[in-house]
């Protein structure tokens, strides 16, 4: 692996269905950057992570299915990006503990999503402030920064609330460096900007937990369904309308062309009904996705060849790790005695 690259590094918890939002979000812009030869790109699909928060395996396999699906038919480009499952990779879990051993707990204690999890106890009157709460829950950023202290990420492209657990990566390396020497690299953060964050069937910001989503390889019947679903306003057919505020035309602005945009922001102007505004959004997005639906579901067809590009890109990821663990080990202590 060439040495001038930089490394750009993230994770997908496999515990739902890809959708609009994380394609506009996260999908598109890693896959661009796979494309860039100065970059060397790690994608990976976090597990081990999903195992915090769903505890339904079908779903975390199902779901592992399809996000691999995913970014392979859309066009990641395997031969520049090591694209692989966390859970491949032993050297990760190993790392995690390793980090436990110098991470403050105080700092753990300070994690927003465990501190949002004992809120809410705290608020309905729970006796116990840690009702419910996992270790996994609660060691969930130590086993984020081994993901990406492992491999020596350099940019780190994640959405705003992963900022604090960006931070503490570069906590805990920076206190391993400080007592076994430099061996880490310090990771930066690339906040996605505002303007990427999708609107969902209600108007909110598309998430899973706002159950407002549009998956990115629905079928046709199911696309056009969610698409009419689309919340509106009352305004009548050929009255005006403010594309700015509208929800169908924010979907639309964040796939078409910027001359594509312009017409239809006039035709918002001049009144366009929302029932043929719908019609066209589901014509677009239809069109937006086809090949590509054709190929998820071809893949969907042949797991086997899915997992053949998770196992390669796996062997990938480990000529780097296990030779980096090896150095990890011998600097707590840890090798053999003799023979070398
Ligand atoms: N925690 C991240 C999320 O929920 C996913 C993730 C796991 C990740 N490990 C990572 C992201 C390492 C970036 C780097 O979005």
């Amino acid at each position: 692996m060439s040495k001038a690259k930089v490394v750009v590094l993230t994770g997908i918890t496999t515990t739902g269905t890809p959708h609009l939002g994380n394609y506009v979000g996260a999908i598109r812009p890693a896959i661009e950057a796979s494309r860039d030869p100065n970059v060397l790109p790690f994608y990976f699909l976090a597990d081990y992570h999903a195992l915090i928060k769903c505890q339904e395996p079908k779903r975390i396999q199902q779901s592992t299915l399809e996000i691999a699906a995913t970014w392979l038919a859309l066009g990641l480009n395997t031969d520049n990006a090591v694209f692989y499952r966390q859970s491949d990779i032993p050297e990760v879990t190993e790392l995690a503990w390793i980090l436990s051993c110098v991470t403050a707990k105080g700092l753990m204690n300070r994690a927003h999503a465990y501190k949002a999890a004992v809120a809410e106890n705290t608020e309905k009157g729970e006796p116990d402030p840690d009702k419910g709460i996992s270790m996994g829950l609660f060691c969930y950023p130590i086993l984020m920064a081994a993901d990406i202290l492992l491999f020596k990420a350099q940019r780190i492209p994640v959405g705003k609330d992963q900022i604090q657990h960006l931070e503490m990566a570069r906590d805990i390396a920076a206190r391993f460096n400080h007592l076994y020497g430099e061996h880490f690299v310090l990771p930066e953060a690339v906040v996605r900007e505002e303007t990427a964050v999708l609107k969902g069937l209600d108007g909110r910001k598309m998430s899973k937990s706002y159950d407002n989503t549009i998956p990115i390889f629905a079928s046709e019947k199911q696309l056009r369904k969610l698409i009419l679903k689309i919340k509106t306003n009352s305004l009548p057919p050929e009255a005006p309308k403010d594309p700015d505020t509208c929800t169908l035309f924010s979907l639309y602005q964040a796939f078409a062309s910027p001359e594509e945009i312009e017409q239809v922001r006039r035709r918002y102007q001049q009144g366009i009904a929302w029932g043929e505004m719908k019609q066209f959004l589901f014509e677009y997005l239809n069109a937006y996705f086809r090949d590509a639906r054709t190929r998820y579901e071809a893949l969907l067809q042949h797991p086997e060849e899915i997992e053949r590009k998770l196992r390669e890109g796996a062997a990938k990821a480990r000529e780097f790790a296990v030779p980096f663990m090896r150095e990890i080990r011998q600097a707590v202590g840890i090798a053999p005695l003799a023979g070398g």
